[in-house]
C-alpha cells in the first residue's frame, strides 16, 4: 500500500468538479484516507511548492493556488503515486491523454485542475503539510 497526497485546485473548485474528480480516483479502486477544504495563504503555497523556488512559474502559480479554497486529500492503493498521476494525466492539458482529468478540464499549464504527489519523497513531504497523523484513516 503506497499514500499519496493530491489537491483540487482553486480552479477546479470554481468549476465544480470536486465530485467528478474524486470519482475518477475511487473507481480505479483507489481510497480517500483523508479529505478537507482549505484556503492557503500565498506563504503556505510558497512552502508546498517550495522544490519549484526556482522556477519561473513560482510566483504566478503560489498566487493560483492561494487564490481560493483547495481540496487536499490522501489517496491510498497499491503504486497509488503513478496512478494516480496517470488518471491526472500531463501536466499540460494539451499533452494529456484523452479521458485523464486534464484533458477534460484543464484550461492550461498552469491551471491544471489537480495536483498529485510525482515520488515517494514528494509524498512524504507533501502529505504531513497538510494532515497530522490522526487524521488519515
Ligand atoms: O503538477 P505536475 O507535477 O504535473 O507539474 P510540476 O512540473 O510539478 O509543476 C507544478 C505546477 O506548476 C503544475 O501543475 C502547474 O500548475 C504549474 N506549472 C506552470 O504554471 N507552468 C509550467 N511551465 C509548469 C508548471
Ligand atoms: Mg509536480
Amino acid at each position: 500500500m503506497e499514500r499519496t497526497l493530491s489537491i483540487i485546485k482553486p480552479d477546479g473548485v470554481k468549476k465544480n468538479v470536486i465530485g467528478e474528480v474524486i470519482k475518477r480516483f475511487e473507481e480505479k479502486g483507489l481510497r480517500i484516507a483523508a479529505l478537507k477544504m482549505v484556503k492557503m495563504s500565498k506563504d503556505d503555497a510558497k512552502g508546498f511548492y517550495i522544490v519549484h523556488k526556482e522556477r519561473p512559474f513560482y510566483e504566478s502559480l503560489t498566487s493560483f493556488m492561494s487564490e481560493g479554497p483547495v481540496v487536499v486529500m490522501v489517496i491510498e492503493g497499491e503504486n497509488a503515486i503513478s496512478r494516480v498521476r496517470e488518471i491526472m494525466g500531463a501536466t499540460n492539458p494539451k499533452d494529456a491523454a484523452p479521458g485523464t482529468i486534464r484533458a477534460d478540464f484543464a484550461s492550461d499549464i498552469e491551471h491544471n485542475i489537480v495536483h498529485g504527489s510525482d515520488s515517494k519523497e514528494s509524498a512524504s513531504y507533501e502529505i504531513p503539510y497538510f494532515f497530522s497523523a490522526l487524521e488519515i484513516k
